[in-house]
């Protein structure tokens, strides 16, 4: 497995814009069935759906783009970082999504219950949080904001320890009764974060 290299990077950008795609396109046929029978697509507690729906997806997606560096360097997949930006894109988009359907049918754009449940409920400043770090990496993640930050450009995308750790947090607060799903996705994030420790303690060992 170590060092494949695949030859056609637009095939596989291809490819994993349909598989990112995926869960929204399956949203979207669980929407179309609602719409035409209530209760058959997203359930009986349709807004509840959506949020938890689009909540796991958040999380896998941000999960996943703190994946790239680990799965590039221990399996030898170079190919990986050059779609570092897209899967982190992808990410933003399901978070995004997710804070809409929070802010829209959850919380009915009042402003009195936005600030009530950031100031009281604290799974949402949690949340809050992790999606002002992903808010600013994916306004700095073009070319030209990496050309003009220059180094610090490297210091401020590592707002992904923050938001992939607030994103986690977020789960475990308002997902009190834990179970295997929630031990899975620590286990995962204790695992990359673990990977990067000995990373960089090597290279640092090897300079
Ligand atoms: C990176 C950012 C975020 C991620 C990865 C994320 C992920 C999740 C996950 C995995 C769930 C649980 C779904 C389930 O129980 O099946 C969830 C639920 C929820 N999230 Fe988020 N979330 C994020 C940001 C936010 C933000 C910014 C808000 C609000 C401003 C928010 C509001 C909620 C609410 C209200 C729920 C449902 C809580 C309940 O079941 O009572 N999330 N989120």
């Amino acid at each position: 497995m170590k060092g494949l290299s695949l030859p056609n990077p637009r095939w596989l950008k291809t490819t994993l814009w349909v598989a990112l795609s995926m869960p929204l396109l399956w949203l979207g046929v669980l929407i179309i069935k609602e719409l035409q029978q209530t209760n058959s697509g997203l359930g009986t507690e349709p807004t509840e759906a959506l949020l938890h729906y689009l909540g796991e997806w958040s999380l896998i997606l941000v999960l996943l783009a703190f994946a790239v560096s680990p799965l590039r360097r221990r399996l030898g997949w170079p190919w990986l970082g050059q779609h570092r930006r897209f899967i982190g894109l992808f990410a933003f988009i399901y978070v995004c999504l997710h804070v809409l359907t929070y802010a829209g049918l959850y919380a009915q754009f009042q402003l009195a219950v936005l600030l009530d449940d950031f100031v009281y409920r604290s799974y949402i400043t949690a949340g809050i949080g992790a999606f002002l770090a992903l808010l600013l990496m994916a306004l700095t993640s073009t070319r030209g904001w990496r050309r003009r930050l220059k180094e610090n450009w490297r210091r401020l995308h590592r707002l992904i320890y923050v938001a992939t750790f607030f994103a986690i947090v977020h789960l475990l607060w308002l997902r009190k009764d834990s179970g295997l799903a929630e031990a899975i996705y620590l286990l995962i994030y204790i695992g990359l974060v673990a990977e990067r420790i000995v990373y960089h303690w090597q290279r640092r060992r090897s300079a």
